[in-house]
């Protein structure tokens, strides 16, 4: 019985769209004066951050809470893990605790898979990003808020195009979304320099190419990638950040380029005036700021249908 969110590429379609249409039931909660809802009522959730984080963390803390759950929040700043404890130590204090899903982010990839293949831990694991690996909830949160402007009356990506830009070679982002959105039904053009496109990228189910601007006319949308500099993009990728907007940033001119239609969004944070201009960011094409709202709807789909008794009802028992 899967009850992980380890990688998106776990996800068929009938279970990615579970998850996103019990994520527009929950939306629907942000616009109530009381926003929460007692489903999660006595069970504990854990945040465990091993790397810096804003939108993630506080996205998983105000879902859990939203459903009435006990949050622990753990951040490795100022635990015993500076103290050279181990993610095995660590997730044993964490069982000890009772936690019943831990919500992990860890700067080595594979982290959340050990934590989960272990057994350290009865509870649920959802990867909150893994190094240059997978970060299944922002792949989700990306699909619902493309589907919520793309999608046909069926709530379908099928054939739409979405271009992804930037640093795949450091994100976590991009893979996750090239395996959701390909289970979607979506088109996927990755675009990046040669040095910014990870080994093995012909095997992802995506179209790879260089040049940003003849891929753009033909657009849905497209999705800014973050150049990872604490990850070491930057130094010897590419020969300057002027050079580097000019070939992958997008602003005002390149929006032109996109049909009338075509979203941009950007997981964030942003490095304005490097990969999206500010202009770009502030315009209403932007969803920017509507990823974020539709995160903690999205998250909060997952650790119901993660922790919620009454839903082990999916083929093969599994949550989704
Ligand atoms: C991303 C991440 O941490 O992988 N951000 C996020 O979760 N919102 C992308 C990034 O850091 O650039």
């Amino acid at each position: 019985m899967r009850r992980h969110l380890l990688s998106a590429g776990d996800l068929s379609r009938d279970e990615a769209v579970r998850v996103l249409d019990t994520a527009g039931e929950l939306l629907a909660l942000a616009d109530r004066p009381i926003k929460k809802l007692p489903t999660l009522r006595g069970r504990t959730v854990v945040n465990l951050f091993f790397e810096d984080s804003t939108r993630t963390r506080i996205s998983f803390e105000a879902a859990a809470k939203r459903l009435s759950a006990d949050v622990i929040n753990f951040s490795a700043k100022g635990s015993s893990v500076s103290k050279g404890e181990s993610l095995k130590d660590t997730a044993l204090t964490l069982q000890a605790m009772g936690a019943d899903a831990v919500v992990v982010r860890h700067q080595s990839s594979g982290a959340p898979h050990r934590l989960a293949a272990a057994g350290w831990i009865d509870g649920s694991i959802v990867n909150a990003g893994d190094g240059t690996h997978e970060h299944p909830t922002q792949a989700l949160l990306d699909a619902f808020t493309l589907r919520r402007h793309l999608a046909d009356g069926t709530g379908d990506l099928e054939g739409r195009r979405i271009t992804i830009v930037g640093d795949v070679l450091h994100s976590r982002v991009a893979r996750s979304n090239a395996l959701l959105l390909s289970t979607l039904g979506a088109e996927v053009t990755l675009v990046a320099p040669p040095t910014l496109l990870p080994v093995g990228v012909d095997s992802w189910p995506v179209t790879t190419s260089y040049d940003l601007d003849p891929t753009l006319a033909k657009a849905d949308a497209v999705m800014m990638l973050r150049v990872q500099r604490e990850r070491g993009a930057g130094g010897g990728f590419f020969p300057s950040a002027r050079e580097y907007s000019r070939r992958y940033g997008v602003d005002a001119r390149r929006m032109g380029l996109l049909p009338d239609h075509a979203l941009v969004l950007h997981p964030g944070p942003m490095n304005r005036g490097v990969e999206i201009s500010a202009d770009v960011a502030d315009s209403t094409r932007s969803v920017i700021v509507e990823q974020v709202t539709n995160g903690v709807a999205v998250r909060m789909a997952v650790l119901f249908l993660l922790l919620s008794a009454e839903t082990t009802t999916g083929t093969d028992g599994s949550p989704w």
